[in-house]
């Protein structure tokens, strides 16, 4: 794709995302306690109103479902009877059949009883952007996000000598910058329209926390410069050509957690004045799951063979959309399994510093 804007932003499917994403669940999980606590204090709904659950950017919905089952758990420990509804939400080239399978309890573990067979719960997916509004005005109670809100509307330039903003030339990632902020702004009023008075969100966002880390980006290895190097090595091996090397551009962009507070802190601003107050925020650091094993059993090859197959999970769609539609599909797939081939045998060789920790910035936001 040579346009600077659009992406196709899309996990890898078919189960894939959720099976090699242990950290993101992980991520979901530490968020638990907050979400639980937001319910508590969240006004009666008017018998016969559904409490209406959406969880935005869902992917194949896997790392989510142990939460939902907490939050229901968490609703109808007061309200036996409330109707619940959780509308699923992510791009519309989404695996949603996946999402369908899992909480239908025809994928993944069969230790718990499928979600979809929860007594009067309703289970829905939309393939609507989150920059779009997704659901009736005033019908959402309970707004659930995770790793997700860092993947920007548009791409504002390709990044000439990199592959995310975070190791951009300056004019490039201040461009990065400008498109999120306007984003979180799209993000929140979209969110506002939806909401219930009393309503809340809480989103769990990739950020560049307050000492500078950020994803894959916390001690060791920059992970995005592994990323640049084994794509530019491509390039220089003539492997790629100039503009598939450039196309390899992320359409993502972490903001700061002062970044993400500043529509709330000024009065006057469209996010304020739509009624939305920022209640909590706090950054979070999730260890490597791969890493931290890796510190156990200590065998280099099975932490490659691990761990490179989570960074593939998200980030494989942007290598394989990078390339000349007209090669052959047996060339440009594979042209990815070496970008990863070598990415794997990099980390089995020199396994030490590669991991990828999650930096989140959390936040709960309430509509008065
Ligand atoms: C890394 S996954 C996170 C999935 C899940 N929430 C988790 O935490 O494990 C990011 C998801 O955001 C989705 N996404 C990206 N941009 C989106 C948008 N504009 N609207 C809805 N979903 C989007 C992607 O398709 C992808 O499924």
């Amino acid at each position: 794709m040579n346009a600077a804007d659009g992406q196709k932003i899309a996990m890898r499917g078919a189960g894939y995302y959720s099976a090699n994403t242990v950290g993101a669940k992980y991520v979901i999980d530490r968020v638990g306690d907050l979400v639980v606590g937001a319910v508590a204090k969240m006004p009666r709904l008017a018998d016969g109103q559904p409490f209406a659950i959406a969880d935005f950017g869902a992917a194949d919905g896997g790392t989510s479902m142990d939460m939902m089952r907490r939050l229901i758990g968490a609703i109808r420990a007061t309200e036996p009877d409330r109707a619940i509804s959780i509308t699923y939400t992510d791009l519309p080239h989404n695996d949603f059949s996946t999402l369908f399978r899992l909480s239908q309890g025809l994928l993944g573990p069969s230790t718990e009883a499928p979600l979809a067979e929860t007594p009067a719960l309703y289970i829905f997916g939309s393939g609507t952007s989150f920059y779009r509004q997704i659901v009736p005005d005033n019908s959402l109670s309970f707004g659930f996000s995770a790793t997700a809100m860092h993947w920007i509307s548009k791409r504002p330039c390709m990044i000439a000598d990199h592959v995310q903003a975070v190791g951009a030339a300056e004019a490039e990632r201040e461009r990065f910058r400008a498109q999120s902020l306007l984003d979180w702004e799209t993000i929140l009023l979209s969110r506002a329209h939806e909401l219930r008075s009393g309503g809340r969100l809480a989103l769990a966002n990739f950020c560049v926390d307050e000492e500078g880390r950020y994803l894959g980006h916390t001690t060791g290895v920059d992970m995005f410069d592994s990323f640049a190097r084994h794509w530019r090595d491509l390039l220089r091996a003539g492997r790629i050509g100039e503009s598939e090397y450039v196309n390899a551009t992320f359409q993502q962009f972490y903001k700061t957690p002062d970044e993400f507070a500043a529509p709330f802190r000024d009065p006057a601003s469209s996010v304020s004045r739509a009624g939305l107050k920022l209640e909590t925020m706090f950054t979070m650091v999730t260890p490597c799951p791969y890493a931290e094993a890796f510190r156990t059993h200590g065998n280099a090859r099975d932490f490659a063979q691990a761990y490179v197959p989570t960074l593939r999970s998200w980030s494989e769609t942007v290598f394989a959309n990078s390339l000349d539609p007209s090669r052959p599909a047996a060339d440009r797939a594979a042209i990815v399994d070496d970008l990863y081939g070598a990415y794997e045998a990099d980390v089995a060789q020199a396994p030490e510093g590669h991991r990828m920790d999650y930096v989140h910035c959390v936040t709960e936001i309430v509509k008065s």
